[in-house]
């Protein structure tokens, strides 16, 4: 066991000066756990980052990979870019948590193999194979080559921690031959889902790229246990749009009796309610809509928890570079699906753990003339407003601080629209019977808004100092606070 030991590392050391790619895995990865160290100290300082969503201590981050429950821990795992805080070359980060609202940050999960021929390791799944593995498909970029028209799927191998992974024997385990002759540019980022004891796979891309591209989502099924061998079943979905030319991190479950797909299109995120087939292996969608209306959510990702139900995260992109950190992963939102085919999204229940002291008022009588409530000494927080609309046309609710020279966040809710700043979205108040129910997070430079569970939006503002106010108005008739509860917000770390 010592001579295989002391042999094996005396190869390895032997073999050093010969390696062709540069660097051997574990120098690699050496490199970039001390580059996330070394740019930590400032990103942690500075006062915009965010303190109750999940991110990398440093650096670059995107989409939120691979959400699994396993073994008693919530795991997520992210887009990283461990030397910028201004994208390149992506790892796969990773963290991890027991009840929802604390998280732990472990170390970098997956790495270019530039040994085994990969560049950047993009979004991809988690899951446990037939064989109780667990497993992480991704996809690989290897050096000089183009993602547009040049990938490969490829899966790891997970200790029961999923904190060390290997990459398979069996990569590339999805190559471009099993299109045969159909070309399929931008394939990337597999999720797998299953229906009636079959395993599938879904990825994005598109079809006729010389023509402007058709985006569609692609299905496979696995062939054996080990999940290392798949046939391709065509496409699932066909975006129905034209002006659509791609789709990224397509996300495929059944909820509360129907097929969702979630489909990221280079623009705000779509969701599609509907049909699956699993013998031809189509979804046939009767409902869609936005799953956030927000100009700064993108590329999400599920996980579906013991009890069924599925949680999802997205990233929280568009921040300034240049403060040591640069994006962060959205609160996790607990999803259903309303009898009439819409997506509804909740704060996950388990936030609450991360409030401090309530403050509240009720009943307020809200008229143009507006009210002022002074907020928790923090810019950390979270609101909660149970507005019975009256006769009032619309509600607008402003945010103001006055030493940060930050712009004051402004929302307007009507009877057929939700604006907040530049976005804006249908909203329909009548259906809801006349109640307005608000559920704001307000963390540093991120805003999360839920309204009536129907409407989300999430966007990057310039953060409040900590004393910052919330005025309530009515407009064109009145309106009933009848409760606005305050809580100061604690970190998740
Ligand atoms: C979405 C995306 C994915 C890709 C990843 C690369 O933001 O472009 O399609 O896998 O980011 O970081």
């Amino acid at each position: 066991m010592l001579f295989r030991t002391v042999t094996s590392s005396l190869l390895a050391f032997l073999l050093l000066p010969f390696c062709s790619w540069g660097e051997l895995t574990n120098e690699a990865i050496a490199r970039a756990t001390a580059a996330i160290q070394a740019a930590a100290p400032r990103a942690q300082a500075d006062p915009a980052r965010p303190i109750f969503h999940a991110t990398a201590p440093a650096q670059w981050i995107n989409d939120p990979n691979g959400p699994i429950y396993y073994k008693g821990f919530y795991h997520l795992f992210y887009q990283l870019h461990p030397f910028s805080d201004e994208g390149g070359p992506k790892y796969w980060g990773h963290v991890r948590s027991r009840d929802l609202a604390k998280w732990e940050p472990l170390p970098i999960a997956l790495w270019p193999s530039r040994e085994a021929g990969e560049a950047e390791v993009w979004s991809g799944c988690c899951t446990i194979n037939g064989l109780g593995q667990p497993m992480i498909f991704y996809t690989s970029i290897a050096p000089g080559k183009s993602a547009q028209t040049d990938a490969a799927q490829w899966a790891a191998i997970g200790d029961d921690d999923l904190i060390h992974w290997r990459k398979s024997s069996a990569n590339p385990v999805l190559t471009e031959a099993l299109h045969g002759a159909k070309k399929i540019y931008d394939w990337r980022d597999p999720f797998i889902f299953r229906d009636k004891n079959r395993t599938f796979m879904v990825t994005g891309g598109n079809l006729n790229q010389a023509k402007g591209g058709q985006a569609v989502v692609n299905i496979y099924e696995a062939e054996n246990a080990g999940l290392t061998q798949w046939v391709y079943r065509g496409v699932l979905f066909k975006h129905p749009d034209s002006t659509v030319a791609t789709i990224e991190c397509p996300n495929f479950f059944k909820l509360d009796d129907q097929w969702v797909l979630f489909v990221s299109p280079y623009g705000k995120v779509q969701y599609f309610i509907g049909d699956f087939d699993v013998e031809t292996c189509r979804f046939q969608a009767h409902t869609r809509g936005l799953l956030d209306c927000g100009p700064n959510f993108y590329a999400p990702n599920t996980m579906q928890v013991p009890d069924g139900r599925r949680l999802v995260w997205g990233w929280v992109s568009g921040f300034p570079g240049g403060h040591g950190w640069n994006g962060c992963l959205s609160l996790p939102r607990l999803l259903t699906v309303s009898s009439d085919g819409q997506l509804r999204q909740k704060p996950a229940p388990q936030l609450s753990k991360l409030r401090g002291k309530a403050v509240e008022w009720r009943k307020i009588q809200l008229k143009s003339d507006g009210k002022t409530l002074m907020l928790p000494k923090t810019n950390a927080f979270e609101i909660r407003a149970d507005i019975d609309l009256q006769t009032a046309e619309s509600i607008v609710l402003e945010f103001k601080s006055g030493a940060n020279n930050a712009r004051p966040v402004t929302m307007n809710f009507s009877h057929s629209a939700f604006k907040m700043m530049d976005a804006e979205t249908p909203l329909s108040l009548a259906k809801v019977g006349r109640n307005l129910n608000l559920r704001i997070f307000i963390d540093r430079s991120v805003l999360e808004v839920f309204a009536n569970e129907t409407v989300c939006a999430t966007k990057i503002i310039s953060p409040l100092d900590t004393s910052a106010t919330l005025e309530i108005h009515a407009q064109d008739g009145a309106a009933t606070a009848k409760l606005v509860q305050a809580w100061p917000m604690k970190t998740i770390w």
